[in-house]
């Protein structure tokens, strides 16, 4: 059975959204040419302007949703200011979108500690490289940054900078969307008012 001729009762039966998101997530992880945990990160600076960017999603259950950053970047200054985001996956594979919004954690220092520990050594000279968001003088430079480091750790371990780390939204809704025929899609809103409260969930008109 391909996506398209899943019945509207396969998803908007479900009772709670964490399972729901893990499944389609999985089938999106068979069908997306790449990066199925590519993720749109929308988020608001303290004037109330909003700003969207991909990331990619690194964990997630019942807590939340984990994204890793530079904490001195713009959606890191955003969400340390504001703690709110939201998120919309789109597989286009599977004609299937989820939403989700929410305030905002920061994860612990061992969390971000695994998951640094788990990138691939270049990725972590990187992150030490980079001064994400903030204004480049030439790619030379930034070569001259990531040569710097590589020296600096040419043995050992490669700490993670203090700057860097992950934040989990805890979701207060999540919307899950299929495309139907004739643009009369299937959606269902789980909804909660405390980020540890129960899940509601209701069906809209597309
Ligand atoms: C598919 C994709 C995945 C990305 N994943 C991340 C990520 O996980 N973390 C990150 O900091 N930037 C990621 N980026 C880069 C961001 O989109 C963005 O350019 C950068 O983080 C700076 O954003 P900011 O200035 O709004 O903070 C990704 C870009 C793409 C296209």
């Amino acid at each position: 059975m391909t996506a398209n001729e899943l019945t509207s009762s396969d998803f908007t039966e479900a009772s709670e959204p964490f399972s729901l998101f893990g499944t389609w997530l999985k089938e999106a992880e068979k069908s997306e040419v790449n990066d199925p945990n590519a993720v749109a990160l929308a988020t608001v600076d303290p004037d109330g302007m909003p700003n969207v960017r991909m990331v990619l999603l690194k964990g997630f259950d019942e807590r939340g949703f984990v994204l890793y950053t530079n904490f001195e970047s713009q959606k890191g200054r955003e969400m340390l200011a504001t703690r709110k985001a939201a998120m919309c996956f789109h597989w286009k594979s599977l004609r299937r979108q989820v939403r989700l919004r929410g305030p905002v954690e920061i994860v612990s220092d061992e969390e971000a500690d695994e998951y640094f520990m788990s990138r691939p050594r270049g990725s972590r000279i990187g992150a030490w490289a980079s001064k994400q968001s903030r204004p480049l003088e030439s790619r030379f430079a930034l070569e001259k940054a990531v040569a710097e480091y590589t020296a600096r750790h040419a043995i050992g371990e490669i700490p993670r900078p203090d700057y860097w780390s992950g934040f989990r939204i805890r979701p207060l809704s999540i919307e899950f969307w299929h495309d139907r025929p004739f643009r009369l899609h299937d959606r269902v809103e789980f909804r909660r008012e405390t980020p540890d409260g129960g899940w509601m969930k209701v069906r809209m008109y597309p």
